[in-house]
């Protein structure tokens, strides 16, 4: 009787687990309670212009009726990005005023780079908020954060709990700059190229601290076709041999895809070091050249002009940026949206895509069509 019913008992328990889903097959998503941004103008929602002043107007019109931190007429992929994990779009780190951390912060300023750079804001535009800087705050946010939430009250309200870090998804977009700012510096391609290992370094040097403190969920972004932005098309030379199909400057794009090759080299080499960890690398690269190489299959026009921003070949001019105020015969004007329909144009103020871009470049990737492994954001607390 006794050895009946133990049968019985085994083979039930070998009938249910064939219906126990395996965690490795069935995957549930992620619920990441919190995002922790490191970037640059990119994903900037309010870092530089909490240090250095808000961004002008008309940044923001499009969608937060007003300045609101971001290089844009509207939202960001970043705010796509937690839009569609169903948090709250994420406050900057140096932002004092209103900032609400509970589901993440963002340490992200316009105009950073991977590598300090030897040059202030006021000489080169580059933000002193370099990677390094950005992963200081990081890390003060950690631990301070953690003491100032244990006073209870609105603390416990305003910032995310001690767990949240390990289980958190922590995105990088940056790059763009470190390459921008070699050419700046009159370097040639070759000696920028020359520095990327460095720049990469420094950039794996980064992750492990944060895998250090707890990370494991990674979101890379790679860098964009920056041949094709307006800043660079009309301060760098290049000769009309230089110029692709799409009208874009392919010295410069060749660079961006020799960082990328490296950068995908280095999530790998994370990958091997950190195994209890998930990267994913997203090749957003791909997806902003397919939208400015092709804007007419895609609904949009003019994919090498700045809707905001004045004169020249692309309506850019480095002196006279989107939202600054000049002299028009003898008159002070500001420099305006001269786009007819943000909505159908790409390029924001010659440096920042427009919202409706950010939007489209969102819903490329956020299905992990463009990602290695190839895992939808919400699954990307998964390796594979
Ligand atoms: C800044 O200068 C230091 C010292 O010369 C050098 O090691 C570093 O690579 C420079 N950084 C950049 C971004 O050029
Ligand atoms: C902070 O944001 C969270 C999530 O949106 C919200 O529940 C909480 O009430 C907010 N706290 C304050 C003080 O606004
Ligand atoms: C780069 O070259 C241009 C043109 O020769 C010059 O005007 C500029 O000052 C140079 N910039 C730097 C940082 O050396
Ligand atoms: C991902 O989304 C894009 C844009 O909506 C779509 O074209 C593509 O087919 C999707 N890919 C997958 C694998 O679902």
């Amino acid at each position: 009787m006794e050895s009946h019913s133990l049968r019985i008992l085994l083979s039930l328990t070998v009938i249910l687990s064939l219906f126990i889903p395996n965690p490795v097959y069935a995957k549930t998503i992620c619920e990441f309670p919190a995002i922790f941004n490191f970037g640059d103008s990119n994903s900037d929602t309010g870092g530089l212009s909490a240090a250095f002043g808000q961004a002008w107007p008309p940044n923001g019109e499009s969608y937060f009726h007003g300045p609101a931190g971001r290089y844009c007429d509207g939202r960001l992929v970043i705010d796509f990005i937690a839009e569609s994990l169903r948090l709250p779009y994420l406050n900057a780190f140096l932002d004092a005023l209103g900032s609400n951390f509970s589901h993440g912060a963002n340490f992200a300023t316009a105009g950073s780079t991977i590598r300090p750079q030897n040059t202030t804001l006021q000489q080169s535009g580059f933000s002193p908020i370099s990677l390094n800087v950005q992963y200081y705050q990081f890390n003060d946010f950690q631990h301070r954060s953690q003491i100032i939430r244990s006073k209870g009250g609105v603390f416990k309200e305003l910032l995310p709990k001690d767990v949240d870090f390990s289980r958190a998804l922590y995105t990088f977009d940056i790059g763009q700059n470190d390459l921008s700012a070699g050419y700046f510096l009159n370097m040639s391609t070759d000696q920028v190229r020359a520095y990327v290992p460095d720049v990469l370094d420094q950039f794996k040097t980064v992750i492990k601290y944060i895998h250090d403190h707890g990370g494991r969920s990674f979101w890379i972004h790679n860098t964009g076709p920056v041949g094709c932005l307006p800043y660079i098309l009309d301060r760098l030379p290049i000769t009309a041999g230089q110029v692709d199909k799409a009208g874009c400057a392919a010295p410069f794009n060749e660079v961006a895809q020799y960082f990328n090759r490296e950068l995908k080299k280095a999530v790998i080499r994370l990958r091997k070091d950190f195994p209890l960890a998930a990267f994913t690398y997203v090749d957003v690269y791909s997806v902003k050249y397919e939208l400015i190489s092709q804007a007419k299959k895609y609904g949009f026009v003019h994919p090498l002009r700045a809707c905001c921003g004045h004169g020249g070949r692309y309506n850019y001019n480095v002196n006279h940026g989107c939202g600054s105020k000049m002299e028009v015969n003898g008159k002070e004007i500001m420099v305006g949206k001269s786009c007819k329909d943000p909505s159908v144009t790409i390029n924001w103020d010659g440096v920042h895509y427009t919202q409706a871009a950010n939007k489209w470049i969102f819903d490329q990737i956020v299905n992990g069509s463009f990602s290695d492994p190839p895992i939808p954001l919400k699954m990307a607390c998964y390796r594979q």
